[in-house]
């Protein structure tokens, strides 16, 4: 076993040496793969569960670009589907757990291990990852399962994610990421999972093709109707609300349980840390649309426009 990890850790040296690399302003260093950039450690991920992963067909993948409200959906979407299990609003997992515990990102369980253990997973299973479309393992395109998207608009999703990096630096370091420099980088594609347009377009594109399998959902709109959404989700993971559960206010007591408000001022948010290290509360920060007006210079605010344009307006996608 041993040498067989020498071997694999040899394999992964070579792969990222050849890769194209910068820099990075959310790690040390981004490495490029298959188009889209990521840190070295979840490279390593990415590649032994592209490799290893066994994908159900009942399985439903929560697909997020980072910041873009995956904490939130994560929480939602464990509490709708396992609403039977916990009928309790007192006695919910969330309230003692971080929603990225209950439902993991997948290509992270890949870092320590070829074979993470997820026996104990009911089925259908409930997944998430940043994964770009075409990086997937191979049997979750075999498998058919089903596959949930969310993004965010991308000022507020860069400000989001540089705030988020300054608060993993903070223990290390004494200044904060420059703006402009991690601006730059972000326009230029190099970020956690970037090209961000080229991440949403390839679902998007999918959510096109395919809408009984790809259900594409924008922060924006969860924030504005979360009700209609929460509904809409429902119908699409194929275990809509009953008339009674609507009557008996069930629609209303999960977005109250995965209501920023909520979710922020629990204990295990405010004071506890993810088994990767990172603390909760770099999981929440304000939640609210259109934030970046108070970060990004006006030219920045256009600048990112003009790329959105230029990249969704012709696929019919604005954000
Ligand atoms: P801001 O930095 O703009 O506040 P992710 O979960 O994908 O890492 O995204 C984090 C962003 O989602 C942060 O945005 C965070 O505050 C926001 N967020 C976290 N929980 C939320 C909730 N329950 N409702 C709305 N937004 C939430």
């Amino acid at each position: 076993a041993y040498l067989q990890e020498k071997e694999l850790f040899q394999e992964l040296r070579d792969l990222i040496v050849s890769l194209p690399a910068e820099k990075g302003w959310v790690a040390n260093y981004l490495h490029q793969y298959q188009g889209f950039w990521h840190t070295t450690r979840q490279l390593q991920g990415v590649l032994a569960c592209q490799k290893h992963f066994q994908a159900h067909h009942t399985d439903i993948l929560l697909v997020t670009t980072p910041k873009s409200g995956t904490t939130w959906l994560k929480a939602i979407m464990f509490a709708l589907m396992n609403r039977a299990r916990f009928p309790d609003p007192k006695q919910h997992p969330l309230l003692t757990n971080n929603p990225h515990v209950l439902v993991p990102f997948l290509e992270l369980e890949y870092i320590d291990t070829q074979f993470p253990d997820f026996t104990s997973f009911i089925s259908p299973r409930l997944f998430s990852t940043h994964l770009p479309f075409v990086s997937l393992p191979k049997s979750v395109e075999d498998s058919g399962c089903k596959f949930v998207y969310l993004c965010r608009n991308p000022k507020d999703t860069f400000v989001s994610l540089w705030h988020f990096t300054n608060k993993l630096r903070k223990p290390k370091e004494k200044v904060e990421n420059s703006l402009e420099e991690a601006f730059d980088k972000f326009c230029r594609g190099v970020s956690l999972c970037g090209p961000f347009w080229d991440h949403v377009l390839g679902y998007w594109k999918q959510s096109l093709e395919d809408p009984e399998r790809v259900l594409f959902l924008k922060y924006e709109d969860l924030k504005k109707k979360p009700k209609a959404l929460l509904r809409r989700l429902s119908e699409f993971l194929g275990c809509p609300f009953s008339q009674e559960e609507e009557n008996y206010g069930v629609t209303d007591e999960i977005l109250n349980l995965c209501s920023f408000d909520k979710l922020s001022n629990l204990e295990v948010n405010k004071t506890g840390k993810l088994p990767s290290g990172e603390e909760n509360c770099t999981f929440f920060r304000r939640g609210e649309v259109g934030d970046s007006m108070n970060y990004l210079t006006a030219d920045m605010l256009e600048k990112m426009d003009r790329i959105t344009e230029q990249k969704l307006k012709s696929c019919g996608l604005s954000l």
